[in-house]
């Protein structure tokens, strides 16, 4: 029986966030629906989630009666319109602001006026997304991290029109998916990510300098923070074009020079290196 907290999320993207975000709601408990461009890119995300909860059931993290539970409860489609029923739809597609503007303008032509358009974006202005939109109250960030099944935080972004509903609803689904919330004013970056990526910038600009070598690099900040991983490590994970992405913004709401994207990093993406999802980044993989 259905608790009054479930919901049907729609999830809009085929990526690494797109999945992992898909398989936490279902663990929720929630009915998912998730929408790729191509109706492979649907069934890949499918193909993945199940993948994984296999995994968590060799594992005997998870019984197999509830895996096969939110195996039903997961629809993939390369339609926009099968999104007309959802509550809360969160858009994961690329870090690029043209592709979100279209896709929300998009979205707003099938969800309900009294759902919630969120986006998983990491540095773009929830606020000019919000814009695109004829509800733009009704509009959040609500950026899970990577990998979205482990990290435990999930930032819920507003701007200066989302109603306080729609971040009590946010919050409530947060929740509902074993995370921890903060909440943030729309700035670039919001918390983690303006904090985080002047780091990542500045160690590839310190290799580039020949201070230390990569590796040196990782195993200072892991042996000398005890971060879990050093910052190349990291970058890889995120992936470069969206870490490139990220750093653009950083920079252009900044518009100090000193936070100009690492050239390393402009040629690893130029050359389709982008970290672990291409096998090949700082490291191999
Ligand atoms: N990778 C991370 O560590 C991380 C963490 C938190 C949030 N995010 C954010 O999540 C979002 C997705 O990132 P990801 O890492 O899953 O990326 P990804 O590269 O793994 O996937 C991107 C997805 O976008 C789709 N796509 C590309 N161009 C598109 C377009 N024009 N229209 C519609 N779909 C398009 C691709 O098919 C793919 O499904 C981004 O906004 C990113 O900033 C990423």
């Amino acid at each position: 029986m259905a608790s009054p907290a479930v919901l049907v999320l729609g999830i809009v993207g085929s990526g690494i966030m797109a999945a992992g975000i898909a398989e936490v709601a279902l663990i929720a408990g929630h009915d998912v629906v998730v929408r790729s461009r191509s109706i492979r890119g649907a069934n890949d995300v499918a193909a993945r989630v199940a993948k994984n909860l296999d995994r968590r059931v060799e594992r005997g993290k998870l019984d197999a009666a509830t895996r096969d539970d939110a195996l039903t409860r997961l629809t993939v489609t390369a339609q926009i319109s099968d999104l007309a029923h959802c509550s809360i739809v969160l858009e994961s597609i690329v870090e690029d602001m043209d592709s979100k503007v279209a896709l929300l303008r998009e979205l707003d032509t099938v969800v309900s006026n009294r759902a919630i358009l969120a986006t998983n974006t990491s540095t773009l202005s929830v606020s000019k997304l919000a814009m695109t939109t004829s509800h733009p109250n009704r509009v959040c960030g609500i950026h899970f991290f990577n990998p979205a099944t482990t990290m435990p935080l999930v930032e819920i972004i507003r701007t200066d029109v989302t109603t306080p509903d729609v971040i009590d609803t946010a919050t409530s689904f947060v929740a509902s998916c074993g995370k921890d919330a903060v909440h943030v004013r729309d700035d670039a970056g919001f918390i983690v990510n303006a904090l985080l990526f002047p780091y990542l910038n500045n160690a590839i600009k310190m290799m580039e300098r020949g201070t230390a070598s990569m590796d040196d690099i990782d195993t200072a900040m892991k042996g000398g923070c005890n971060f879990p991983m050093g910052p190349f490590v990291l970058l890889d994970l995120v992936g470069l074009d969206t870490s490139l992405s990220i750093l653009r913004t950083l920079h252009e709401a900044s518009g100090n020079p000193a936070d100009a994207p690492a050239e390393t990093l402009l040629r690893l993406v130029a050359d389709g290196h982008l970290g672990r999802k291409t096998g090949q980044g700082f490291h191999t993989y």
